[in-house]
């Protein structure tokens, strides 16, 4: 059976850089305190009227389909993983479409969080190797900065995220490419790491009540004064919860990877794993006993950018020149949802 290669990767961050010092303006933090705890030094928010997530993903894509030799109009599938959609819906993978002018060829959103690019990159490959499709691009794309608590109240999560986007061109492969593709959940967690509204969860009550409201009060349900005064509209996360599952869950997956295919952790040539937090990531290092040399991270430049950290990542160890042609590349997620997964791949 035929595998799933990378034929191309592209990345795109804004221009416009946030320092740890920078979200003092808004908030009761420190340099000190975001650095220690996770690692990030800066990160990129995007232009608030400019750009949005598509348009991020577009730009990332153009340069994915440049490297691998083709045009929009050759790619025969699209995969958009984000968390932060231009529209609560349609997806962003239809507007992908009409922006880069593609066929009306098929249009897949995957909102998995932190795992998306995982998650999507399962997704595309069992289309490859079923034959059903030539030419996927994978676009990640997320913009944070739209929607986060720049207040004192949300600083735990706020200073974590930033903009971003990674895109890779899937292709058939008689040789290397993905190796294997993990996925998991635990929805006992589910809202642990959050962003309850909008969302229909707020009117499970409805039916009792419903005949007592009139048409304004049900207008609020959807996102009332009251969500936002208990800033229900932002993501909400239990920090030290979130990181003592990422801590066991990223190295049970990527073992999980290693182990589908005989190998060890010392085969691995590149981690690349979602760019979390620093501390996760070090964590992980250590427990499977990995070299430095053996684990990418770039959180310091850019943040947590979900979806978008993965591909950022690995356009950006590609071309340092850190992954060469036969490299043994392990990718791991863990976020939201909880979801996690990995992806093992030959290069
Ligand atoms: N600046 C200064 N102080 C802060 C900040 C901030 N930005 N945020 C929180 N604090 C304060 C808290 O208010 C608290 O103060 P208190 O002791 O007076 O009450 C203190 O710092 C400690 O707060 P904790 O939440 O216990 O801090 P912790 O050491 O757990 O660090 C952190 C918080 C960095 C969020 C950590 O829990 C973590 O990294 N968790 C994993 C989160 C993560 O990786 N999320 C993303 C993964 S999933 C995804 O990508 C979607």
């Amino acid at each position: 059976m035929q595998q799933t290669k990378i034929a191309g990767i592209g990345m795109y961050v804004p221009a416009h850089i946030v320092t740890n010092n920078d979200l003092k303006e808004f908030m009761d933090t420190s340099d000190e305190w975001i650095q220690e705890r996770t690692g990030i030094k800066e990160r990129r928010y995007a232009h608030r009227t400019e750009e949005t997530t598509t348009s991020m993903g577009i730009k990332a894509a153009a340069i994915a389909l440049q490297r691998a030799g083709i045009t929009a109009q050759e790619v025969d599938f699209i995969i958009f993983a984000t968390l932060s959609p231009d529209y609560y819906f349609p997806g962003c993978g239809v507007l992908l479409q009409r922006e880069m002018k593609m066929k009306e060829i098929g249009a897949l959103d995957i909102r998995n969080q932190c795992s998306g690019f995982i998650y999507a990159l399962s997704v595309a490959d069992q289309f490859i190797k079923t034959g059903m499709y030539k030419n996927i691009l994978l676009v990640a794309s997320e913009k944070h900065s739209f929607g986060l608590d720049f207040s004192t109240r949300g600083r735990n999560i706020s200073v974590i995220f930033g903009d971003g986007a990674g895109a890779v061109v899937l292709q058939p492969t008689q040789k290397q490419g993905i190796l294997s593709t993990h996925l998991h959940s635990d929805g006992s967690a589910a809202e642990v790491l959050a962003m309850f509204n909008p969302g229909t969860h707020a009117n499970h009550w409805l039916d009792e009540k419903l005949a007592s409201f009139d048409d304004a009060e049900m207008g609020q349900m959807f996102m009332s004064h009251a969500m936002i005064d208990n800033a229900e509209n932002f993501p909400n996360m239990d920090g030290p919860a979130v990181f003592k599952k990422a801590i066991i869950k990223f190295p049970e997956v990527i073992m999980e990877a290693l182990e589908k295919n005989n190998l060890q952790p010392t085969d691995i040539n590149l981690l690349i794993p979602h760019q979390a937090n620093l501390r996760i990531a070090q964590f992980v290092q250590q427990k499977l006993q990995l070299k430095d040399e053996q684990v990418f991270n770039n959180i310091e430049k850019y943040g947590n950018t979900t979806a978008a950290s993965i591909p950022i990542a690995l356009c950006e160890a590609w071309e340092a020149g850190k992954i060469k042609e036969g490299d043994l590349i392990c990718l791991a997620a863990f976020g939201s949802g909880f979801t996690w997964g990995s992806a093992l791949l030959r290069w």
